[in-house]
């Protein structure tokens, strides 16, 4: 987003509805989501929109509209997403930890289930027998911006493994279970493509052993990574679509039928559309230090304080101040609530507003009432 034309903009927005806000510029959502679609040269490329990165319902609607599907993790998002109008086909539900309750609910919803686990499994089979499903099988990877947010490899909790095959396979025969897509996902933020490919290539090889008869798709999840710095370099998506659209046709041609190729993105569509924005109530100059005090905080935006994230801040009020070092502080009571810390910024005054970027991923969803 250019900062200096949408500055009066957010300004504007800033003043009319208070802070903290979140701001978002849907055409930028519409953009990514369309980049994503087109990137693998395929032609049945479908994206399912990861909405724990961010379920306002007006996001929903606008990726619904243009024809996106859902990744659900739970029967409240699975709910939400039907009640902002996506049909029960264009919902997969990747519930980790399923509760047998919870396993009723998102059935009656009529959601296709994507399942990870072999006890779960054979409970799935046993209530619900001859249903279609999906696997979600461990891309054997490791990758992500962070090891909390990675989620393929030997240390992690999701995903059958491929010495599970025939177990699985005992399992969907005797409950007459239809596998109809495989899943990974490998993690959040991957810049590698070498480590996105290598994780296709593990779950092809899944798809080439077990002979599933009735895949209708192969879903490769999220972690289209974002820059988050200036200057950072953005991962050359379409290099990556035509090594993917090769594998793939490959599998297909072997598999002897052209199916439908998925992406679970979630930060990719709404991160670095979404800021907040939040007003700066003191200027504190301690012996160390100088605080920017906020009237945020993490329950807005907990990405730093959990994963030591950077977010790029914007004074928009005094863009051309002098620069100085400030740690921009929330306004709860622990040391710990930080937006930056050491970070050179134009002059902060007391009443400032400050624009967090790329605040529209994993921030409004993951915040809280603290
Ligand atoms: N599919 C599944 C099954 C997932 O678990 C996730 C994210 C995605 C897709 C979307 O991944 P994305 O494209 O957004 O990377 N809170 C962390 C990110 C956690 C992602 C968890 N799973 C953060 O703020 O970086």
């Amino acid at each position: 987003m250019d900062v200096r034309l949408n500055r009066e903009l957010l300004l504007e927005a800033a003043r009319s509805f208070g802070t903290p806000l979140f701001v978002y510029d849907q055409d930028l959502i519409l953009e990514r989501y369309r980049e994503v679609l087109t990137f693998t040269p395929w032609p049945k490329v479908k994206i399912l929109y990861a909405m724990k990165a961010n379920y306002n319902p007006e996001i929903l609607r606008l990726l619904q509209n243009a024809g996106a599907g859902i990744d659900a993790v739970s029967t409240a998002e699975a709910i939400l997403a039907l009640k902002c109008g996506f049909s029960a086909e264009q919902i997969l539900f990747t519930a980790n930890n399923l509760t047998e309750r919870e396993m009723r609910l998102a059935y009656a919803l009529g959601v296709l289930f994507n399942l990870d686990e072999i006890a779960t499994l054979r409970r799935f089979g046993e209530i619900f027998p001859e249903s279609d499903l999906c696997l979600r099988f461990n891309p054997e990877v490791v990758a992500g911006e962070n090891a909390k947010v990675q989620t393929g490899g030997e240390f992690s909790k999701f995903g059958l493994l491929s010495e599970q095959i025939s177990e699985v396979r005992e399992v969907t025969a005797r409950h007459g279970l239809r596998v109809v897509g495989l899943h990974i996902h490998t993690g959040s933020g991957i810049k590698e493509k070498s480590k996105f490919l290598l994780a296709l290539d593990n779950l092809l090889k899944v798809a080439d052993r077990a002979t599933f008869p009735d895949l209708r798709f192969i879903d490769c999840g999220g972690g289209l990574a974002v820059p988050y710095r200036p200057g950072e370099e953005r991962v050359d998506y379409p290099v990556l679509g035509k090594e993917i659209a090769a594998r793939f046709a490959a599998f297909c041609n072997r598999y002897g039928r052209d199916l439908d190729l998925l992406f679970e993105p979630g930060k990719y569509l709404t991160a670095e559309a979404g800021s907040l924005l939040v007003q700066v109530v003191t200027v504190k100059r301690t012996r160390r230090k100088t605080f920017a005090g906020t009237d945020s905080g993490f329950p807005h935006l907990i990405r730093p304080v959990l994963y030591g994230a950077y977010h790029h801040i914007v004074n928009l009020s005094n863009p051309d101040g002098d620069l100085q070092s400030y740690d921009v502080c929330g306004n709860i009571c622990e040391s710990g609530d930080l937006f930056a810390s050491d970070r050179l910024l134009p002059e902060i005054r007391p009443g400032d507003i400050l624009q967090i970027q790329n605040a529209g991923a994993y921030c409004y969803s993951m915040g809280g009432l603290y």
